[in-house]
């Protein structure tokens, strides 16, 4: 559901002014920003930077700069929601909205500001939006959005899959990955964990796609190795490659907070297209989700390694063309 209609009403009522630039982080969409002059947006998942992108927006990962107002869109992640907040308060003079549904954690963050500086606050569609002059927010809130490492010794940072600890599917998948040889993909490689179990003697290049920029990034420094390739990509999108050897993956199941199976199985598709004739597809997947059938429509042959802990991990081999 677009926040279009949250994201205006406060213009609409003349509660806000459009200021002469506006920078927006993490919108999902449009959301009525058409209607505004300079408005640059900050958007680190490739999908959604890419279709802003083609609707005409000046499109960055990560902005820098000043701005007129500055709006942060909520994620489902508080660390990275407190640090966005407390960066777009330092980027302007001028008004900072956030703007969030009730899901996203909108009430928490409203009460942590109000302890700060006065809000100006509209309710709408499951959600709020507020806004405040611009003044200095806790320095903690800054450095919740950084990198750091975690238990298991990887550079991450809160909004990425899993950043605190290895996911419990990888963990099962990664002694499948011993003594890969070739070409190897990684699909949707978050912070690299899974590559990084994967990435043996006998691997002459591997290739990391990722969508989210500051997994990619957390995933260079993880991976410092000259075999390595890192792509900020949309996996259902990618262009035609060099054909790999092999191609592992544990595919995203969601974008929002439900299931959603056609991610997997557009993953499935995309590993399909990318290998060699004789090539292999290691993947883990939650138990429940239906991926059989996408697998035997791309594989000649494919084979349960096991199922355990709620996964089931597969391998098909022989892509149909
Ligand atoms: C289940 S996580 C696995 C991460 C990592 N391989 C691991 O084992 O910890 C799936 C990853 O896919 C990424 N992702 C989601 N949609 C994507 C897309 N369309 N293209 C590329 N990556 C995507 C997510 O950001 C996430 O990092």
């Amino acid at each position: 559901m677009s926040t279009a209609p949250r994201f205006l009403a406060p213009f609409d009522q003349g509660r806000v002014e459009p200021a002469e630039s506006l920078l927006v982080i993490r919108p999902a969409d449009a959301m009525g920003l058409s209607g505004f002059e300079a408005v640059t947006i900050e958007q680190g998942f490739s999908p959604t930077a890419k279709a802003l992108e083609e609707a005409g927006f000046a499109v960055f990962p990560r902005a820098e700069g000043r701005y007129g107002m500055v709006m942060v869109n909520l994620t489902r992640f508080r660390a990275e929601n407190l640090a966005n907040i407390a960066r777009a308060s330092a980027m302007t003079d001028g008004l900072v909205l956030v703007n969030g549904a009730k899901t996203e954690g909108i009430e928490s963050l409203l009460k942590m500001v109000k302890n700060i500086t006065p809000v100006d606050v509209m309710s709408k569609a499951h959600g709020k939006i507020f806004s405040f002059e611009a003044t200095p927010m806790p320095q903690e809130w800054l450095l919740a959005g950084e990198m750091a490492r975690n238990k298991d010794g990887f550079m991450t940072a809160p909004g990425m899959f899993s950043f605190e600890k290895v996911d419990v599917g990888s963990t099962l998948l990664a002694p499948h990955l011993e003594g890969l040889k070739g070409r190897v993909a990684d699909l949707g490689a978050g912070w690299g964990w899974l590559a990084a179990q994967a990435l043996g003697p006998e691997v002459s290049e591997m290739v990391l796609f990722e969508a989210e920029q500051k997994a990619v990034e957390a995933a260079k420094l993880n991976l410092m190795d000259p075999r390595v390739r890192f792509e900020w990509a949309d996996v259902l999108a990618l262009p035609k490659q060099l054909p790999f050897d092999v191609v592992i993956s544990n595919p995203p199941f969601h974008q929002s907070r439900a299931a959603e199976p056609s991610l997997g199985v557009g993953f499935i598709q995309a590993a399909a297209k990318l290998l060699k004739p004789k090539g292999r597809f290691l993947m883990v997947a939650n138990r429940q989700l239906p991926y059989e059938r996408a697998l035997e429509g791309g594989f000649r042959k494919v084979e349960m390694l096991g199922q355990t802990n709620g996964f089931k991990l597969f391998e098909a081999s022989s892509p149909k063309p």
